[in-house]
């Protein structure tokens, strides 16, 4: 069975994921999509609430599993068998950032492989700011995510602005 992770902040899951998701599910047997609890970032939903809208999100894929993690992401990977982790790329702009925590996660770990896969070209200026953004801004953001996290964004900043 050829596993591979997924991390990221996922606050909230976009349809640019899901699209990576699927193109992951199409090259591989199962895939872990893994929240990370990153301290550095000051998420609009909690760790809980990622996970639940990303489960509501991919509830059809039965060969996607969704938990989160705290610590290395290569940690993670051996932990749950995984030989690889997806990380997707939208630009130019994104490919430093990654280049960089590909090459350090191969020096931490050189049995864990990162797969770079691209999007479909209409997602590649989404990011979730963008999207908690426009939701704050009481935009529509159906275009981007799925209604479960078109609700969750409504309700969260119904109750910011009362
Ligand atoms: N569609 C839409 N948006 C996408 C996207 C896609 N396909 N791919 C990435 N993005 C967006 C995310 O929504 C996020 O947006 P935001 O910053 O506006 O909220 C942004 O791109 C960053 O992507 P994300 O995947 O969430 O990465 P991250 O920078 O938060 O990093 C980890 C997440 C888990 C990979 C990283 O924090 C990590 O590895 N942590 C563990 C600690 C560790 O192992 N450190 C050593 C690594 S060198």
């Amino acid at each position: 069975m050829r596993k591979v992770i997924y991390p990221g902040t996922f606050d909230p899951v976009t349809y640019g994921h899901i699209d990576i998701i699927k193109r992951t599910i199409e090259l591989f047997d199962f895939v872990a999509v893994t929240v990370a609890i990153n301290p550095a970032k000051k998420p609009l939903f909690s760790v809980k609430e990622r996970v639940s809208l990303l489960k509501e999100s991919l509830k059809e894929f039965n060969n996607v599993s969704v938990e989160s993690f705290d610590g290395l992401v290569v940690d993670y990977a051996h932990k749950v068998g995984a030989i690889g982790i997806i990380r997707g790329l939208r630009a130019v702009s994104d490919f430093e950032y990654e280049f960089q925590m590909a090459l350090m996660n191969r020096k931490l770990a050189n049995d864990i492989a990162t797969i770079f896969l691209m999007p479909h070209e209409k997602y590649t200026y989404l990011d979730s700011s963008i999207v908690r953004n426009l939701a704050g801004l009481n935009s529509d953001v159906s275009d981007f995510v799925p209604p479960s996290v078109q609700m969750a964004l409504k309700k969260r900043f119904r109750r910011k602005s009362k």
